[in-house]
Formats: C-alpha cells, structure tokens, sequence
C-alpha cells in the first residue's frame, strides 16, 4: 500500500464550484475526493479551501538580459511560488541570436533541474532563420508548444512583421501557441532616443518611452496577423486599456485570443516612477511600465468579464545593484520585477476580499485558464481524481505583511514593501509533497519535474474563417485557401 496523504475539512473550490470534501492524495495524485476520508498523513484544512495549486504562466529564471542575468534562478524562483501557493511555472526558454532552439532548451533543462515544483516552458522566438523554423518541430515534439514573439526591444530581441507572419503560420501549421510582448519597438527606440537627447535620463522617462498607444498599436497588430496566419494568440503582460480594448473586440469576433494582466500593472500604478528615490523608481522599472488607475480599472473589469484571462507575474528579478546599470541612462535599467511569492495573496486580497473575483474567478484567473489554454488540464489546474496533487490549501484568514526581510527571493527589496495580505496557504503541495506548512518552507531541489504538453492542430484553427463557412472560398493557386477574407 502507498503511503496516503487526506487534506481534512476543508471546502475544495475549483473553476466551477465550491463544496465540502476531503481529498485523498497517493503516489503525488489526487485518488479520491468525499466524505470522511482517512490517510496515513491528516492535513487539518478546517477553515479553509483547498483549491488548484497557481500556476504562473510567465517567468524568467536566471535568464540572460540587458547585460546581466535574471537575479533568481529556478531554485530560489520555486522556492517563492511555493511559499505563495504558486505549484508550477511556466519559464521562457530564450535562444541567443544564431543559437538553435533546441540547443537553448537543453540550457534551460540544465538550469531547471533545481526547481522545487513542476515547470514548463515557452520557447522565445528571437530571430528568424531556417534553423528556427525547423527547430520549432523538433520545439513542438519535446512538448514545448508555445512560441513568444518580442515586438520591442529593437536591435535584441525584436521581430519584424514579415518575422512575426513567417512564425506565427508555422506555429499554427504545428498546432501550437503564438505569443507576444506587445509594444511597437520602432516607437519605443524612437521615443527613447528623443528623451536621452532632451536630457531626461531618470526612471521616470522609462515610463514616457512607453505610452498605452505603443502596446494598444502593437496588441492589435498582432492579433491581425496572428488572424491571417491562422493561430491562436496569447498576449502577455497586457497591461492597459488600449491592449485590453483590441483583445476584448476580437474575442467578440470569434478569435481565439487570450490576455494575461500581471498582478504588478494591477496593484501598482504610474506613481511609483515619480519617488524621489532613485533606486526605488528603478526598482520598479518594467515593460510595459506601471499605468494610471484608469488601465488598472480596465484589467480589473477583464478579469471580472473574462475578457482578461489569466493573472502571471512575468518574475524577471534584478537587484538593485544591477538596477543601478542604468544611472544615468533609464534605457539601461534592467527591465523587470519580482512577484511570484505575493501573486496568490496581492491577487486574493485585492481581487477577493474586495469582492471584484469570487474564489472560483480566483482559482481560473490564478490556475485552471491557463492550464486549458497550454494543454495541460486537467493533470494541472484542477481538483479531480487522477489530477496531480497540486493543491494549496487556502486559509482566507491568514495575515502577513509583505517584506523583503521575509522573502524567498534573492534580491534585496520588493515592490509590495508593506501591503498588508489577508488570504495565504496554510499548506502548500507540490505532486503530494507538503512544501509548505504554516508559513514554514520545507523545499526539496530537484522535486520539480517538466511537464511537456501536446500539440493542438485541430482546435487551434479558429480565428475569422468561420465568418465564410457556408461561402465558396477563393482558393490560391497552391490549393491553400486564402487566408483573413
Ligand atoms: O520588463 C520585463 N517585462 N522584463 C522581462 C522580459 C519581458 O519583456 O517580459
Ligand atoms: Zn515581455
Ligand atoms: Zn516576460
Ligand atoms: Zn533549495
């Protein structure tokens, strides 16, 4: 007999509904759900819900950035999520110019070996070449099936339109995922360069190179030509309402288009820029940059509505000493925040306590979306037998007030200095394992294991085409459909 594990008491909210049950975990699965169940190991859950363990669908590992590397890596990085009821990460795999896609996916494999809990990852398309298209296979066939796209970061990590047409067909032709950081990069070199040269070299102009009609330009862009190519499209970091506008009309029209608010951009607004403080403003520096309340409403309401989908935190942690690269030249701050121990509890007491998401909006937002949308429901996301015992145990009671000092982080400040939380796990469960108790980080390296997903060929072809179904189609020479009539 395997050693069992029952969660005792406590109400399990999934996607869908809220209800009382024990679960019974064996093997790190979920084997039984009900009344009254008995185990080897009781985990008092009284008070309590016990929901999908977050996944965050957007981080940055010890990756290689602006001149430095990211400052958490995957051990300290899944130590945070787990701290904060986080149970899986979704890091991006970022190629070097040239460099091959498989060849940046065995580096990644390299670095992830440490992880505390379950990870997956996206594969960066950062320059384009025959070798990039023929990688995305081989990309697809070890389960990495989504594929983001950077339209800023000029002369680095940016593609063109041709780039981004080219991609985005072949990503559709394979079945998988388009990605974008959208930001019309041409815009925001051009915007950079004229407040240098006016002599505004402070955090605060990071913000100025950045405005909502750059990314709301960029965001609609994408979607059309992820339209034409014939791909469903996710747009991370959508952090205003201009983006949020384009990604509302085409869900409206039938376009499988999905948007990701970060818990930053909706806690934090523009102000944060203007502190006297150098290294508190740089600290902050990130793109797309922290908006005005205003595009705070607007995420907030896409979430309620479900025009928003899921809540990331795109942890790209740098510390201050590598903010301070960019003394004198805001250009050169490394862009980035941290978050992935505070999402759960900033998302639970802003969102929930406030009565904008109930606890079932919470667990889709924080895990089950984001597992359908990747491929990967319901192993992850869920709360069913046969499930992976992802699980946080929720104690909506639970206070703490955010600080650096008690962080698992390795840099040395954090942007929610001070909030106080109302809402954190009691326990937190990593595939069965208790990895955290009360507060209590009991991590294990090397516990985490990659969740390849599948590919989707038949489901990922839906965007305006279905306006003409019942129409004779123009057909090209080739015998392809036209595409975006
Ligand atoms: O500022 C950010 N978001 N840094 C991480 C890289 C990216 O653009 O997602
Ligand atoms: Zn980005
Ligand atoms: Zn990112
Ligand atoms: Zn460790």
């Amino acid at each position: 007999m395997m050693a069992s594990t029952v969660i005792k008491g406590g109400t399990v909210v999934t996607a869908d509904l809220s209800y009382a049950a024990d679960v019974r975990i064996e093997g790190g699965v979920i084997t039984e759900i009900g009344a009254n169940l008995q185990g080897d190991t009781v985990l008092d859950a009284s008070g309590c819900y016990v929901m999908p363990g977050g996944i965050d669908p957007h981080t940055h590992l010890e990756m290689p950035f602006m001149g430095t590397y990211s400052a958490d890596d995957f051990e300290s990085g899944t130590r945070a999520a787990l701290a904060g009821g986080t149970t899986m990460v979704v890091d991006f795999v970022l190629p070097g110019q040239g460099q091959g896609l498989m060849d940046a996916a065995q580096m990644w494999h390299n670095k992830s070996g440490r992880a505390h809990c379950d990870y997956s990852y996206h594969m960066a398309v950062t320059w384009w070449g025959e070798k990039v298209w023929e990688d995305m296979e081989a990309s697809v066939k070890a389960g990495i099936t989504s594929f983001k796209h950077f339209m800023a970061y000029k002369g680095a990590l940016m593609v063109n339109d041709d780039e981004l047409f080219a991609s985005f067909r072949r990503v559709g032709d394979l079945g998988g995922l388009a990605m974008v950081h959208a930001e019309n990069g041409d815009i925001v070199a051009e915007l950079t360069a004229k407040l240098l040269a006016e002599g505004n070299t402070g955090p605060e102009a990071h913000a100025y190179s950045r405005p909502p009609q750059v990314e709301g330009e960029a965001t609609n862009r994408a979607i059309m030509i992820a339209d034409m190519a014939g791909v469903p499209l996710y747009v991370v970091h959508t952090s205003c309402e201009e983006a949020h506008e384009a990604i509302r009309r085409a869900r409206q029209a039938g376009k499988r288009v999905w948007g990701e608010p970060l818990i930053q951009h909706l806690t934090l607004d523009e102000r944060e820029y203007f502190h006297p403080d150098w290294d508190h403003a740089a600290r902050r520096v990130m793109s797309p940059p922290f908006r005005s309340k205003d595009h705070q409403a607007s995420l907030w309401a896409g979430l309620q509505a479900g025009s928003l989908s899921c809540v990331a935190t795109d942890h790209c942690a740098f510390t201050t000493e590598q903010k301070r690269f960019g003394k004198g030249n805001f250009a050169k701050i490394p862009n980035g925040t941290g978050g992935l121990e505070d999402r759960m509890p900033m998302l639970w007491t802003h969102g929930v306590n406030t009565g904008r998401l109930t606890p079932n909006e919470f667990v889709a937002v924080t895990s089950t979306n984001i597992a359908k949308i990747l491929n990967m429901y319901p192993r992850k996301g869920a709360v069913l037998v046969g499930a992976d015992a992802d699980l946080v145990v929720w104690d909506p009671a639970k206070e703490k007030v955010i600080s650096a000092a008690s962080q698992q982080s390795s840099i040395d400040y954090n942007v929610f200095e001070g909030q106080k939380v109302t809402g954190l796990p009691r326990f937190t469960l990593t595939r069965g394992r208790v990895a955290v108790q009360d507060g209590e980080i009991r991590p294990q390296e090397g516990h985490g294991q990659f969740v390849g997903r599948a590919a989707r060929p038949a489901v990922n072809r839906a965007l305006t085409a279905w306006k003409d179904l019942t129409a004779p189609r123009p057909v090209q020479r080739s015998g392809v459909p036209a595409t975006g009539v």
